[in-house]
């Protein structure tokens, strides 16, 4: 099913304003449903049918209300034919739907507005990062750029979601205990719930939290809402685990600053098939060495490369490999995902159960190889079976996605976290008071 399909049809019922305004209803709810589609059904890159679910939908959003007209200015739908067209051919792989994205996109920049709680003191682990750098930099990053933005609204009463803005990681740079995290954690939210009418209203639904370390989300569950209904934002998003992907949303763990610059157009430098170094934290990670160490064409170290070895040794590999090999640690997540990308190696995701960040919008497939644990014994069978012709898209299309996993401050259009903003833009349709 086209989205030029879907415009002629809509047309056909509707010819004027109402018209566009309807398109872009549809344009939405498809992205909405292609996303929960897409949850459930993660290797199919086959067009859904949808049609029955997404009519049905259209009309309850229209009989809800206002909501999309308000979003939608008149002239949306003739420019972004353009736009859209040119996107498409610009990018044409990368993205599951490139002029639904695109459309939608900008109607979140336009029109998707955030109230922060103001409660809980900044000196201790409210309102803002607890730094920009380490492991759990999306954390902070985050914090810093929502205040940065033209999402952020002082007026709760225009707000289409509430980001209850307080920092795990901060209280565990101030050497808080789990136990005592998790109480500070209830007591916050359960303030808020005293203070504003805003949280009893769908009992957290609209609301939002942030948190990179996974005993962030541990914390959590104190307040079993927070769990069930809120939108969770976090760096360790498992199938297995709490996780639940139609609502929850996966945040890249990116350690930036970056060592080195970018990766890109360098493929000739790219003589090693495979690289991994670092702890064996974890069953894949174990066995991922074991396997591989003695290997002359995969360079797997069975440990993290010491920095006596010589400056950024580490960093450098990744200029050097073309495929590299990212197992989980002690979740499904590594940080080592954003630095492939960044350094232009191709990533080689060896978890089980990974709802990968911006899943939803970007097509993994087009850029990197997604393996099973299973298929760590076979790697460099996989690896060596794709065609010099096959790595050289992968990287150009890799080099294209660098910007969605990157942090800036100020942030900057289609960076990490205005893609994290969109995903929560496309969550707050299914969620309205
Ligand atoms: C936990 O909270 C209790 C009570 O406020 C305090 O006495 C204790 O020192 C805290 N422990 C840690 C590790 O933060
Ligand atoms: C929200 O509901 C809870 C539980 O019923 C109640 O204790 C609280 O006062 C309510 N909040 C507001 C602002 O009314
Ligand atoms: C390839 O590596 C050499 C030596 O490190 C470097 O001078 C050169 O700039 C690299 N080429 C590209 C395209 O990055
Ligand atoms: C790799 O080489 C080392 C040293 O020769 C040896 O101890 C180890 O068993 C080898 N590993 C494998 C998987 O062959
Ligand atoms: C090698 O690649 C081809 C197509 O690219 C695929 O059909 C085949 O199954 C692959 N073989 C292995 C062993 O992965």
């Amino acid at each position: 099913m086209t989205v030029g399909k879907l415009q002629q049809q809509a047309s056909q019922y509707m010819c004027s304003l109402k018209g566009s305004l309807l398109t872009l209803a549809i344009l939405t709810l498809i992205s909405f449903t292609y996303l929960s589609i897409n949850s459930l059904q993660s290797s199919s890159s086959s067009s859904p049918s949808l049609s029955p679910l997404a009519s049905g939908s259209v009309v309850k959003q229209l009989q809800r209300g206002t909501d999309i007209e308000t979003e939608t200015d008149t002239d949306t739908d003739a420019e972004t034919k353009e736009n859209g067209k040119s996107f498409d051919n610009e990018m044409p792989d990368l993205y599951h739907q490139p002029q639904i994205f695109k459309l939608n996109y900008e109607a979140m920049e336009r029109n998707f507005k955030v109230y922060i709680y103001p409660d809980g003191d900044p000196n201790t682990f409210y309102q803002t990062p607890r730094k920009l750098t380490g492991k759990y930099a999306s954390e902070g990053y985050f914090f810093q750029n929502i205040r940065e933005s033209r999402f952020r609204t002082e007026d709760p009463n225009q707000a289409h979601l509430f980001f209850i803005p307080i920092s795990c990681h901060k209280m565990r740079g101030k050497g808080t205990s789990y136990e005592n995290m998790t109480i500070i954690f209830q007591n916050y939210v359960e303030s808020l719930i005293a203070k504003y009418p805003y949280w009893n209203r769908t009992l957290g639904a609209d609301h939002f939290f942030v948190t990179c370390h996974d005993v962030g989300v541990r914390a959590t569950e104190g307040v079993p809402f927070l769990v069930k209904n809120a939108i969770r934002v976090v760096c360790s998003p498992s199938y297995d685990v709490g996780f639940i992907p139609h609502k929850d949303v996966a945040l890249p763990q990116v350690l930036q600053p970056f060592a080195l610059p970018a990766g890109g157009n360098d493929v000739v430098n790219r003589t090693t098939l495979g690289f991994w170094a670092g702890h064996r934290n974890s069953k894949i990670r174990v066995i991922l060495a074991r396997v591989w160490e003695n290997d002359t064409e995969l360079d797997i170290s069975n440990n993290r490369i010491s920095r006596a070895t010589g400056h950024l040794v580490y960093q450098k590999r990744f200029y050097t490999t073309k495929f590299c090999i990212c197992p989980g640690g002690s979740q499904v997540n590594s940080a080592r995902i954003a630095d492939s990308i960044h350094y232009g190696c191709v990533p080689v995701i060896l978890s089980n159960y990974y709802d990968l960040p911006f899943n939803d919008i970007l097509d993994w497939r087009k850029f990197s190889v997604i393996l099973k644990e299973q298929d760590v014994y076979r790697l460099k069978q996989v690896l060596k079976n794709i065609s010099d012709d096959e790595f050289v898209a992968l990287h150009k299309n890799l080099v294209e996605v660098q910007k969605h996993f990157q942090w800036n401050s100020p942030p900057i259009k289609y960076d990490a976290f205005h893609m994290i903003m969109y995903d929560l833009w496309l969550r707050h349709h299914v969620i309205k008071y």
